[in-house]
This record gives structure tokens, C-alpha cells and sequence, in this order.
């Protein structure tokens, strides 16, 4: 029986159903356990000239506060570390300048007001344009330069230039950050967060700290939710807590409330991109320039490799013949920007996809088309940063899609619709999706995996993947199970431990199936490798117990594991997987394994801007179909069909609930969510009454998801492809399509000028505008 491509359920989804599943809060707290709350700045920009604690520590239930002098190192920082842990200098409304530890969060809550914070404000930076004005840049990018693009613009027939602003988002997760830490008996730590990276939480607590780290464990058993919001942050909360375990000798615990999340924590970048393109007038595009400008906040977090992700995935689906693609991290002093599913590839996709809705419009040519003709055809083609694309399905999809969706008759059907003029303008749209697999940062593609089998033939593997919703566990066991041709149930993920798997990557990039999963078959192989050695002894020798060895010099390759056994069809020979495991422990034969996993063949030069950046690509395309109604500007999405390419899929059900979820995200960011700041900074929409997330009102209508068969993807575990982040970047036709209405309203072919998010608000000012 195969275990590849079967709908097992999530590894938790009856203990989530059930309320049984624990999350950090969900810990039972010990009688001398803190609560850990944070203190932060009234201002966007200023230094921090006293605080006064002195007045809270007269209440009964308050034992202590502490500053940015209380760490061994206040700095930290995934790539540089510029970012305090407590600010002496401000540089963002809210940011956390002290903490205190209480008896209770609603001691904490009842006098925190107390702490008195003398602080000399400073001028702000609110605005990406004066940032990029005054060149507050945090990082420059090598440029991406393909073929000759000044001479494909002196000799083409149109050439469209502008801008185009993508804004912000914010995760919105339903676990807020937390983590709960105890201190053991010789100065060591150990720290439960909800983190989707074990080892960086270790590795800055103990920085910070000033400890080894091995006195530093980071353990992880699930996240309600992550998105990328915990990929660099939980650190900061951990060492908050670790800080105050230590000096108490206690457990500490940190949980935010969602408001203190939605104010304290970084979000989406927001991006501005210039740029210039040609094109002829078939709409075929010529060449590209872009400067792209992405909104860091106060810090450097992982902004540089966020922007290169933008660039990375400005060129889409769509081949550049000629292309020059440049990109800055701003500074501007709000919260630290941080990744966010996509990890800016849906903030380059969105440029090209945008320009091609304006050339279109230009052309007065339906915008499918100008994409048909420009979409990545063949084996040959390579992106602006060289690297050819390769198994490419994208003609398949596109094909499969323009009939399934019936694109030419809901063309036909939305253009008398819009003719009659009757308050409601309806649109459609076509976006797709070529989203680079592979972390940017060559050397974070690596996985590592412990499997241990017990003695009763279950299984216990542990990896540095952490489990956030996405349903890696189910994944990583479901390969197990199949490699060992054993029932799933017999097998269970371990919560993620610095203590079993060190020096891990971030479960980020969605390749955490990919990496991890791959680390896991690599174990299961060795251990096959020592039992089929093992049966075949025991098949074909007399050896006694006790003689067998984990090695032989024979062919062992017609040995195979199936349904529970192990068995040579060549000779009818076979054993019991249990019997077998119980003459190898006999026999001193190891059935545990540690493996180690990277990806081969990344070959991009940062420096260059130019090679292999990533192990291949995922592929995807949408198409939605819009209505707005013209006295309000409120629109719903009637339609969305998707189709993507994910290889031979592992869990074809998680797969699914990926696709949904991550285009239902998007369609958040593009058309509802909109993160507004007051004139000092301060966060205004902190809440769900304010901030407005997709419900299950805001699902399209009707909503098709689908899949092609591709086996082709040899490069990558059992020959699946990556889910977790490529459909977020096709919630971009929900505003393309709204793009399209909007364009049945403009005089004269007018480009319809819009950023994102198309809020009902921004729609309404847009058809303004263009009647106007
Ligand atoms: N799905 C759920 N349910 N919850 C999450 O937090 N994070 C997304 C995606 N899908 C996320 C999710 C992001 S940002 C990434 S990078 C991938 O999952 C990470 O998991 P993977 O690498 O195992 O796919
Ligand atoms: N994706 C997600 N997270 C990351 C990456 C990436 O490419 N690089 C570093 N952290
Ligand atoms: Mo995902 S943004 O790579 O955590």
C-alpha cells in the first residue's frame, strides 16, 4: 500500500477539534511562575533619558523590572544586528523600551501605567517617499541585469512608465507571540516558544544572555499560526523571558494580547516600484526597468532578502527579454517589517501583473491575451537573474485554465453585463504564479532528522521543522510511513528541540516539507539499508543469533519493505517487520538515525546578481471575476478557479487546504486589509474591529481549485513540489479583476490608476476619479 498522495488527516486535527491541543498559553502555570509584560514607547523617535519603576514595585505582586542594561547584549538581528531587545534609543511608536514581571498578566495590566518613562522625542520618518527622498537606505541590492534594456527603449513602439505601492499586512495569526521559559538547575534554560525557528530563538537568547548555548533549549511543539511573523520575532519575547527566569530564578511566561501583537510586531512590507517598460503593439513586453523600494520599519530584520525576493519574482510568469531590475530596503520608523508568506515574491509578481492590466488597457487588447503572449514557453527561457526555467508547466496551465474557467464566455457575458449600466460593474482576471523554491540565502537550504524505531515497530522522528498549521508533521511522518511501508499511525513527529536538531533553518520559503522531509528519507534509507543487509542473512544463512551484521557484501536489492514486512519476491522469503527489528536489536544492529539534507546545484552569486537561485519552481494561475457596486464601491468576489502544479503530492487534502488558505489571504491584502497610522505613528487598526480580514463571507462564491499531473520534479523529495507560499500570489487576481471593472469605467481608455489595497473606499475614489 502506498502512503504517497493519501489523504491522512493532520497530525493534530483531533486534538485541535477536540481543544486538546496545547499551545503556549495552554500551560499550566507553576505556583512561582511570572507573567513577563512589556512597557513601550509613546513616541515613533526619541531617547529614552529614565525610567522610574519604582512606584509599580510598591504593589503587592510586582518583583521586578528590567531595562536594556539588563542584558549581557541588547542587540540582535537575523542578518545585522542593529535591533535592541529593549530600546534605549526609540525608533518606532509602541516599541518595548522595559519589562516587568507580575504575578499575573492582570496585576501586570493594573499597574503598568505606574512605570514612569521620561523620553526626549526625536523627528520621525512616516513616509516611504521621504525615506527614499533622503536615501535612508538600509540595504542596496546587486542589480538584475538582462540583455540591453536602454536600447530596447530607444527602439520600441510604446513605452508606459509609473508607479505602483503595495501596502502592508498584518499576520494576524491566532496564537500571539508567547513563550513560557523555566529555569534548570545549573543556569541553563528551557524555553518553549511559538516560533517557527527553534535554533535562531536559541541562538539570540543565549547571545543576549550571555550563555553557551548549550544551556540554551529551544523547544517547539506547534504555533496557532505563524505566516512568517514568526520566523525572526519570537526571539526578542523569548529572551525577554529568559532574562527574567534567570534573574528569579522562576518561570516567566510572555503572551501578548492581539492588540499588543498587531502594535508591537513588524508586518508586510509595503513596497513602492517605479518602472518603465516596453512593449509593441501585439502588448508583447520588450524590457523592464524597476526600482524597487520596500518599507524595512526601524530595523534591518530580514528586509535584504525580502527585497531580493521582489526582485526575484518581479519578472512573474512572464519572459524579459531585456530587463534591469534594481531594489532598496528603506528605513522609516514603524515597527520592523519582517517576512510574510511570500516573503516579498508576491509584492514583485504583483508589479508585472499590474503593468500587464495597464498595457492591456493601453492596447484596448483583453489583458489574457498580452499574458498568453508573454508567459514563460519552453524549456529554454531564462529570468533576469539567469536561471533557465526549467520543467516549466506554465503553457499547461494557462491552456487548462483559459477552458475550465470559460474565460471567453464570462467575457462575453461581463461585457453586455457592464453595457447596461445598471449601478454594478463586474470584472475578470487572469494571474499566475512561478515562485522560486529554495531559500535565497544559500545556506539555509539544509534540513536535519533524527529517526528513532521503537522496539513495537512505531516510529519517532524529529526534525527542525515546526509545525505552524501547515501540516509539515503529517507530511514528514507520511514519507516515513512510506518508505517503511508501514501505516502512518505507527509513526509521530516529536515537538521541534534544539536539544535533538541543532543548527536548523528557519521553517520559512516553504520548504520546510521539502528540506525536512528530505533530511527523514535519508534516515529511513540507512536504516533500510542495515535491515535488508539483515534479512538477507537471515533468508540465506545458517548464522546463529548473535553473528548477524549491520553489513554484508551481497546484493541486497531485490529486498524490499512492504505492508509490514520485509520480503525477497525473487526467493518468496519473508519476515515480519516486527521480528525483524527484534533480531536486529539482538543483534546490536542500530534501527535509529541521525541524517543530514541540502540541495545541490544552487549556483546564484549574490555578488553577480546572476545563476541557479533556486531548486525549481512552483506554478500556478487564477482567475477571478469580480462585481462592484458603483454607488458604494463595494465589490465580492463571484468566482475564483485555480489551478497549480505541486508535482506528485505528498497529502493531496493539506495541499488543497494550502491553496484555499493562502489565496484567501491574499485576498485580504490586496482588496481589505489596510493598516492606518496616526501622525505620530501610532498603529491605528490594532484590532479586528478596525483591521478587516477575509471571513467566510469574502470567500469567492464559487471557488475551484485544481491540480496537473507532473511527475517530473526529480530534484525534490518523492517528486512533490513546495505549496506552503506560491497561492498567495495568486489572490493578485482578485485585484487585477478589479482592475479590469474599473476599466469598463474610464473614459477613453484612461489607465486606471489604483494601488493596493483596493479597499471598497479605494475603489470608490478610483471610479470617481475616472468619471470624473
Ligand atoms: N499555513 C498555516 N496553516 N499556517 C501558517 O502559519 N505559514 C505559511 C505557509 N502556510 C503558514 C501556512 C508560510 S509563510 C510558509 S513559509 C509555509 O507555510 C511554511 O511551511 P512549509 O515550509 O512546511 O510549507
Ligand atoms: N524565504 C523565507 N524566509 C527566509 C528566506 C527566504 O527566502 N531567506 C531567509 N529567510
Ligand atoms: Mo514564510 S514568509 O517563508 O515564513
Amino acid at each position: 500500500m502506498s502512503f504517497h498522495g493519501m489523504n491522512i488527516p493532520h497530525d493534530s486535527a483531533f486534538t485541535h477539534v477536540t481543544g486538546k491541543s496545547v499551545f503556549i498559553d495552554d500551560r499550566e502555570s507553576l505556583s512561582s511562575e511570572v507573567f513577563v509584560g512589556f512597557i513601550t514607547s509613546k513616541y515613533a523617535k526619541g531617547i529614552v533619558k529614565n525610567i522610574d519603576f519604582s512606584k509599580a514595585l510598591e504593589c503587592e505582586g510586582v518583583y521586578a523590572g528590567f531595562t536594556s542594561e539588563d542584558f549581557y547584549d541588547n542587540s540582535w538581528g537575523t542578518i545585522v544586528h542593529d535591533q535592541p531587545l529593549l530600546a534605549k534609543n526609540i525608533e518606532h511608536f509602541d516599541e518595548p523600551i522595559a519589562i516587568l514581571a507580575c504575578k499575573s498578566k492582570e496585576i501586570f495590566e493594573e499597574i503598568k501605567a505606574l512605570v514612569e518613562v521620561e523620553v526626549i522625542e526625536d523627528k520621525s520618518i512616516l513616509d516611504l517617499d521621504d525615506s527614499i527622498k533622503n536615501k535612508e537606505f538600509l540595504y542596496t541590492a546587486k542589480a538584475f541585469v538582462k540583455g540591453d534594456t536602454k536600447t530596447s527603449f530607444e527602439n520600441s513602439k510604446y513605452i508606459l512608465e509609473g508607479d505602483f505601492y503595495s501596502g502592508g499586512q498584518e499576520h494576524f495569526y491566532l496564537e500571539s507571540q508567547a513563550c513560557v521559559v523555566y529555569p534548570l538547575e545549573d543556569g541553563a534554560v528551557e524555553v518553549h516558544s511559538s516560533s517557527q525557528h527553534s535554533s535562531e530563538v536559541q541562538h539570540v537568547v543565549a547571545h543576549s544572555l550571555g550563555l553557551p548555548m548549550h544551556k540554551v533549549s529551544s523547544i517547539v511543539k506547534r504555533m496557532g499560526g505563524g505566516f512568517g511573523g514568526k520566523e525572526s520575532q519570537p526571539a526578542l519575547f523569548a529572551t525577554c523571558a529568559s532574562l527574567v527566569a534567570l534573574k528569579l530564578n522562576r518561570p516567566a511566561r510572555v503572551v501578548l494580547t492581539k492588540d499588543e501583537d498587531m502594535k508591537i510586531t513588524g508586518k508586510r512590507h509595503p513596497t513602492k516600484t517605479y518602472y518603465k517598460v516596453a512593449f509593441d503593439e501585439t502588448g508583447k513586453i520588450e524590457a523592464l526597468e524597476a526600482d524597487i523600494y520596500s518599507d524595512a520599519g526601524a530595523y534591518t530584520d530580514v528586509s535584504p532578502s525580502i527585497l531580493e525576493r521582489s526582485m526575484f519574482h518581479i519578472d512573474g510568469a512572464y519572459n524579459l527579454e531585456n530587463a534591469l531590475i534594481k531594489g532598496y530596503v528603506c528605513k522609516t520608523n514603524y515597527p520592523s517589517n519582517t517576512a510574510f508568506r511570500g516573503f516579498g515574491g508576491p509584492q514583485g509578481t504583483f508589479v508585472i501583473e499590474n503593468i500587464i492590466e495597464d498595457i492591456a488597457n493601453f492596447l484596448n487588447i483583453d489583458a489574457l491575451e498580452i499574458r498568453k503572449l508573454n508567459y514563460y514557453k519552453g524549456e529554454e527561457c531564462t529570468t533576469p537573474f539567469g536561471q533557465q526555467v526549467i520543467n516549466n508547466k506554465l503553457p499547461e496551465l494557462f491552456e487548462k485554465i483559459e477552458l475550465s474557467s470559460e474565460y471567453k464566455k464570462r467575457r462575453e457575458e461581463i461585457n453586455k453585463f457592464n453595457a447596461q449600466n445598471n449601478g454594478y460593474v463586474k470584472g475578470l482576471s487572469l494571474s499566475a504564479v512561478k515562485f522560486g523554491i529554495s531559500f535565497t540565502a544559500r545556506h539555509l537550504n539544509q534540513g536535519n532528522a533524527l529517526v528513532n524505531i521503537h522496539l513495537d515497530g512505531t516510529i519517532e522522528a524529529s526534525t527542525g521543522a515546526t509545525e505552524m498549521g501547515q501540516g509539515v508533521n503529517t507530511k514528514i511522518l507520511q514519507v516515513i510511513a512510506e518508505a517503511f511501508s508501514i501505516s502512518p499511525s505507527k509513526v509521530k513527529i516529536m515537538a521541534t528541540s534544539t536539544q535533538r536538531n541543532a543548527n536548523t533553518s528557519a521553517t520559512a520559503a516553504s520548504s520546510g516539507s521539502d528540506l525536512n522531509s528530505a533530511a527523514a528519507l535519508k534516515a529511513c534509507e540507512a536504516i533500510k539499508e542495515r535491515l535488508k543487509n539483515l534479512a538477507w542473512q537471515v533468508f540465506y544463512t545458517q548464522k546463529s543469533n548473535d553473528d548477524f551484521l549491520s553489513q554484508i557484501d551481497e546484493d541486497v536489492t531485490s529486498i524490499e519493505f512492504k505492508d509490514g514486512f520485509v520480503i525477497d519476491e525473487k526467493n518468496s522469503k519473508s519476515i515480519s517487520l516486527l521480528e525483524l527489528l527484534d533480531i536486529a536489536y539482538k543483534n546490536r544492529i542500530s534501527i535509529c538515525e541521525y541524517a543530514h539534507y541540502k540541495t545541490e546545484n544552487l549556483t546564484f552569486n549574490k555578488e553577480k546578481g546572476f545563476g541557479k537561485a533556486f531548486n525549481y519552481f512552483t506554478n500556478g494561475v487564477a482567475v477571478s471575476e469580480v462585481i462592484i457596486d458603483e454607488f458604494t464601491g463595494e465589490k465580492k468576489v463571484l468566482r475564483s478557479d485555480i489551478i497549480m502544479d505541486l508535482g506528485r503530492m505528498i497529502n493531496p487534502g493539506i495541499d488543497e487546504g494550502q491553496v484555499a488558505g493562502g489565496f484567501v489571504q491574499s485576498l485580504g491584502w490586496v482588496s481589505m486589509e489596510k493598516l492606518v497610522y496616526s501622525n505620530k505613528g501610532e498603529l491605528l487598526t490594532y484590532s479586528p474591529t478596525t483591521y478587516k480580514i477575509p471571513s467566510i463571507h469574502d470567500m469567492p462564491e464559487v471557488f475551484n481549485i485544481d491540480f496537473i499531473e507532473n511527475d517530473t520534479t526529480t530534484t525534490n523529495v518523492r517528486r512533490s513540489k513546495a505549496v506552503g507560499e506560491p497561492p498567495f500570489l495568486l489572490g493578485i487576481s482578485v485585484f487585477t479583476a478589479i482592475k479590469d471593472a474599473l476599466k469598463y469605467r474610464a473614459k477613453n481608455n484612461e489607465l486606471v490608476k489604483m494601488n493596493s489595497p483596493a479597499t471598497n473606499e479605494n475603489i470608490l475614489m478610483t471610479l470617481e476619479n475616472l468619471k470624473a
